[in-house]
C-alpha cells in the first residue's frame, strides 16, 4: 500500500456561499486544507474590504472547534471598484486578491466587469501594490461556442491585460485548455494557473455518459480529452506556475437537477482523493506536494504550512451528499463511488 506524507495543502479557489449553505460546506474544506482563497460571488457580491472582513468573520465562526483553517479573502471587481479601497484592503491584510468575472460569465457574475477599460485604474493600482488579479477567463458573447470561450478569452482579453500591465500578477483560474496552459507557462514569472479535480479527471464525454449529468456541469465546461491531457501534464510537472484550486461550488441538488441547472461541481469532501488519483495514475506522486502545498503559497508570497498530513492508498466509500439542514442536500464529486486514497488519522 503506497503512503504519502506532505505539508498540509491549501485550496486556492473555493466557493463557500453564505448562511446555512456556508455552515454546511466550510467544515469540509477546513478539515482538508490549511487555507483557502474564498471567492466573492455572493448576492450581493463582496466588493469592498469591509464586506470581505465581515464575510471572513462569518466563515471563521463556521470552522469546527480545534481545526486550524485560514480563509483568504477576495474582492469582486466591478466597473465601479475603488482602487484605494481595494489596495488599502490588500495592504491591511484583509484582501489577498481581486477576482475578475466578465459580466454574465457564470454564477452571480451579473455584477461583473463589462469592459477592461472601466477597471484600468484599479488594475494599475494593483500592479503597483503587487496585488494578484484572479481571472475567470471566458468571453461571454452568446455567439461564441461554449467550448471555445476560454481560448478566445486568452486571445481577445488576457494577452491585452498582460501587455498593458506588465507588472500585474495574474492567476488564470480553473485552466481547462491547452491554450490556457500555454499562456500561463509563457508568463510564469508573474502568472499562475489553478486546476480543478474535474478538469484533470474528466473530458466532455463525462457530461453525457449514459445520459445527461448535471452534477458534472461547471464553468468553464469540461473540454476534449486533448486538453485534459495537457492539464494533467502541467499539473504533474512540478512547475511552480501550476497549483491546486478546486473551484468547489456547492449548489443544492434541486437547483442542478433542473430544466436550467446551475454550474458548479461540489468537490470539497473528496478533492484531495481526486487529485491523488490523478497524480498516482500519472506516476507523479513525488510532485504532489509541489502542486498541493508549495507552489500556491510561493505565488501568494506566504509561507508553506508547517504541519504534515499522511494519506494512503486505501479505498473508502463516498456518501451520496452533504445535508444542509432545512434546505436540502449537495451532491458531492464521486457521490456513491469508492475512492482509492484515504487520510491516515
Ligand atoms: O461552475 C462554476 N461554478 N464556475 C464558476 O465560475 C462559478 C461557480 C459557482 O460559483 O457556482
Ligand atoms: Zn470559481
Amino acid at each position: 500500500m503506497r503512503r504519502l506524507t506532505f505539508r498540509r495543502p491549501d485550496d486556492w479557489h473555493v466557493h463557500f456561499r453564505d448562511g446555512d449553505l456556508m455552515r454546511a460546506v466550510v467544515p469540509h474544506t477546513a478539515r482538508a486544507f490549511g487555507r483557502a482563497i474564498v471567492m466573492p460571488n455572493l448576492t450581493p457580491p463582496v466588493t469592498t474590504a469591509a464586506a470581505a472582513a465581515a464575510y471572513r468573520d462569518r466563515i471563521l465562526a463556521a470552522v469546527p472547534e480545534g481545526v486550524d483553517f485560514t480563509p483568504l479573502m477576495t474582492a469582486y471587481l466591478t466597473d465601479g471598484s475603488d482602487p484605494a479601497d481595494i489596495v488599502g484592503g490588500f495592504r491591511d491584510g484583509v484582501l489577498a486578491a481581486v477576482k475578475l468575472y466578465p459580466a454574465h460569465a457564470t454564477t452571480n457574475s451579473q455584477f461583473g466587469v463589462t469592459s477592461i477599460a472601466a477597471v484600468r485604474p484599479v488594475l494599475a493600482a494593483m500592479e503597483a501594490a503587487g496585488m494578484p488579479l484572479l481571472i475567470h477567463g471566458e468571453v461571454t458573447r452568446a455567439e461564441v461556442d461554449v467550448f471555445d470561450r476560454e481560448a478566445r478569452f486568452v486571445d481577445e482579453v488576457l494577452l491585452g491585460i498582460l501587455k498593458d500591465f506588465p507588472g500585474l500578477r495574474v492567476v488564470l483560474e480553473h485552466v481547462t485548455t491547452s491554450e490556457g496552459v500555454d499562456v500561463v507557462r509563457a508568463h510564469a514569472d508573474r502568472m499562475a494557473g489553478t486546476m480543478t479535480p474535474q478538469h484533470l479527471l474528466y473530458d466532455r464525454n463525462e457530461l453525457f455518459r449514459g445520459g445527461i449529468r448535471p452534477h458534472m456541469y461547471c464553468l468553464p465546461i469540461l473540454k476534449r480529452s486533448t486538453h485534459k491531457k495537457a492539464l494533467r501534464a502541467a499539473a504533474t510537472s512540478g512547475e511552480a506556475c501550476f497549483f491546486l484550486g478546486t473551484d468547489t461550488a456547492p449548489h443544492l441538488r434541486h437547483t442542478k437537477e433542473a430544466p436550467c441547472g446551475c454550474a458548479g461541481v461540489f468537490s470539497a469532501p473528496t478533492a484531495l482523493e481526486a487529485y491523488l488519483k490523478v497524480f498516482a495514475e500519472e506516476n507523479a506522486l513525488d510532485r504532489f506536494e509541489a502542486f498541493a502545498s508549495l507552489n500556491g503559497p510561493a505565488f501568494y508570497r506566504l509561507p508553506a504550512n508547517e504541519t504534515r498530513v499522511t494519506w494512503e492508498e486505501r479505498a473508502h466509500p463516498v456518501p451520496q451528499a452533504v445535508e444542509v439542514p432545512g434546505a436540502g442536500e449537495i451532491v458531492t464529486l464521486f457521490a456513491g463511488e469508492t475512492v482509492d486514497w484515504s487520510p491516515v488519522a
